[in-house]
C-alpha cells in the first residue's frame, strides 16, 4: 500500500459518529436564534487580508502571528477568516443591509482558521457559532445577547455557566486608562517579556493577555478599565448589569478581561470554564461601536459574540451514540430473490420518507439481525422465500419484541403508516 496522506496538524475530521452531536447543537442554536429574531448570513471563508488587519488590529496575536495568509495567483493578499465578525460586517456594508433594517440581527456558523499551537481545546481549524446585533447602541442589545447565550446553554442542558463582564470604555475615556496602565507597567518594565515591552508602545492592553509569569507580576495592582470609565460608559455598563440581574443571569465583573481583538468598546463578556487547572473560554464577545464606520460603512454601533463550537460540544456530557440517527426499519433478507425485493422495497420506503436500511454484503440472517441491533433500528422486517410465497412478512418492533404480519402487496404504504404512528 502507498503511504497514506494525513490531515494537516491542528485540522480535525468530524467523524460520522460525532457529527450527530454537531447537528444537534447546530439545530438548537438555529432554533434559539430564530426565537430571538436572528437571520442567518453565510459569508465566504476567504477574504481580502486588509479586512482582518483593519478590524482585528495590526498589533494583535491573531494578525501578527496566526493568520493563514497567502498571495493569490494575481498577487492579491488573501486570508482564511480567523473569525466571523469582520466578514459579517463587510457583507452588511457591501449589501447596504442597514438601509432596509435599522437594527439587524445576524448569525453565522462555520470553520475559522488560526495558526495557533494546537493543544487541548485549541485547533488551527475550529468552528464558531457567531451572532451580531447591528444598529443598536442601547444596553438592551448587550443584555439580550447574553440572555440568548444563556437560553442556548440551558436548552443544551448546560446550566451552571457564569458570564464574566467588563467595560473597555470608549475613545473618550480609554486614553486616560491607557496612560495610567503604561505608567504602571513602565515601573516594572524589567519584568515584562520582550513581546510585552514592545506592546507597551504598540498596544498596552494586550499585556493583560500575556501568560508569562513576569508579565503577570508586572500587572499586580495595575489600574483596571472600569475605574476609568466616563459617565456615559459607566451608565451603559450599569444598565447592562441591571438587565442581566432582571433576567436572573449570573455574572461577575472581571476588570482584567480585555479580549484579544482590538475592535472592542464598552461591554465585553466571556464564558470560561476551568478544565484541568487551566481556564478555557467557551464564548467571547463585546461591543464594537466604531468598527462599521472604520470598515467604510455608516457610523453604526454593533455588538456580538462567538461560541467556540468544539469547546461547547466538549461540555456536553452525553455519549456520541445518543445523537446517532437510527433507521426506522431494517429489512433482513434471505436468498437472492428476497435480497432484490428488499433492495427495491428499502429504496421505495426511503423515497416515501421512511429511513430504511438493508445489508449489502450477503450476511447470514443472524448477522443481519445483529446489524439491525447495532444500528438501533426501531423495526425489522424479515424477508425470505417463504414470505415471498405467502405474500406476507413479519414486522418486528425491536424495543417491545412484538411482531405483526404485513402484506407484501402495498407494503410501503402500510409500513410508512405503522412507523409514522409508532
Ligand atoms: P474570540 O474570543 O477570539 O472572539 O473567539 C471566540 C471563541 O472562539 C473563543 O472563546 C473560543 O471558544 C473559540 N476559539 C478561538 N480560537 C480557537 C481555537 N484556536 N481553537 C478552538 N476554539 C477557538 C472572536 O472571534 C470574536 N469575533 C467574537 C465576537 C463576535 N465579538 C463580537 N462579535
Amino acid at each position: 500500500m502507498k503511504e497514506a496522506i494525513t490531515a494537516i496538524k491542528g485540522f480535525k475530521d468530524i467523524l460520522p459518529g460525532q457529527a450527530g452531536k454537531w447537528q444537534q447543537v447546530e439545530a438548537v442554536a438555529r432554533r434559539t436564534f430564530s426565537d430571538f429574531g436572528f437571520k442567518e448570513l453565510r459569508p465566504p471563508i476567504l477574504e481580502k487580508t486588509a479586512l482582518f488587519v483593519r478590524s482585528i488590529g495590526e498589533a494583535t496575536d491573531i494578525v501578527e502571528k496566526e493568520m493563514y495568509t497567502f498571495r493569490d495567483r494575481n498577487e492579491e493578499s488573501l486570508t482564511l477568516r480567523p473569525e466571523a465578525t469582520a466578514s459579517l460586517l463587510r457583507a452588511y456594508i457591501e449589501h447596504h443591509i442597514y438601509t432596509s433594517d435599522q437594527v439587524s440581527k445576524l448569525y453565522t456558523m462555520g470553520p475559522m482558521f488560526r495558526r495557533e499551537r494546537p493543544q487541548k481545546g485549541r485547533f488551527r481549524q475550529f468552528h464558531q457559532i457567531d451572532a451580531e446585533i447591528l444598529g443598536l447602541a442601547d444596553p438592551r442589545a448587550d443584555a439580550e445577547l447574553m440572555l440568548l447565550l444563556h437560553t442556548l446553554f440551558q436548552r443544551l442542558g448546560l446550566s451552571r455557566l457564569q458570564f464574566e463582564v467588563n467595560s473597555l470604555g470608549c475613545p473618550d475615556c480609554r486614553p486616560s486608562f491607557r496612560l495610567a496602565l503604561v505608567a504602571h507597567l513602565a515601573q516594572g518594565e524589567e519584568l515584562l517579556c520582550a513581546d510585552c515591552r514592545r506592546r507597551l508602545k504598540t498596544n498596552p492592553l494586550r499585556v493583560f493577555d500575556c501568560k508569562i509569569e513576569g508579565c503577570g507580576r508586572a500587572l499586580v495592582n495595575a489600574p483596571l478599565v472600569p475605574d476609568y470609565l466616563c459617565l456615559p460608559c459607566l451608565d451603559h455598563f450599569r444598565k447592562v448589569r441591571e438587565y442581566l440581574d432582571s433576567f436572573g443571569l449570573n455574572h461577575v465583573v472581571n476588570g482584567r478581561m480585555v479580549r484579544g481583538l482590538d475592535y472592542y468598546q464598552r461591554t465585553t463578556f466571556e464564558v470560561t470554564i476551568k478544565q484541568e487547572g487551566a481556564s478555557l473560554a467557551i464564548v467571547g464577545g463585546g461591543r464594537y461601536d466604531g468598527l462599521i464606520r472604520d470598515l467604510g460603512g455608516p457610523d453604526t454601533p454593533g455588538i456580538g459574540f462567538a461560541i467556540g463550537t468544539e469547546r461547547l460540544i466538549s461540555l456536553l456530557d452525553l455519549p456520541d451514540e445518543r445523537f446517532l440517527d437510527p433507521p426506522a426499519l431494517f429489512i433482513a433478507a434471505q436468498g437472492k430473490e428476497a435480497a432484490d425485493l428488499a433492495f427495491l422495497m428499502c429504496n421505495r420506503l426511503r423515497i416515501a420518507g421512511v429511513s430504511a436500511e438493508i445489508n449489502y454484503t450477503g450476511k447470514s440472517l443472524k448477522g443481519q439481525m445483529k446489524e439491525a441491533d447495532r444500528l438501533g433500528a426501531a423495526y425489522t422486517l424479515i424477508l425470505g422465500e417463504r414470505e415471498i410465497q405467502e405474500g406476507q412478512a413479519e414486522l418486528r418492533h425491536m424495543g417491545r419484541a412484538t411482531q405483526q404480519k404485513v402484506k407484501l402487496a402495498g407494503i410501503e404504504t402500510e409500513i410508512a403508516g405503522i412507523i409514522s404512528t409508532r
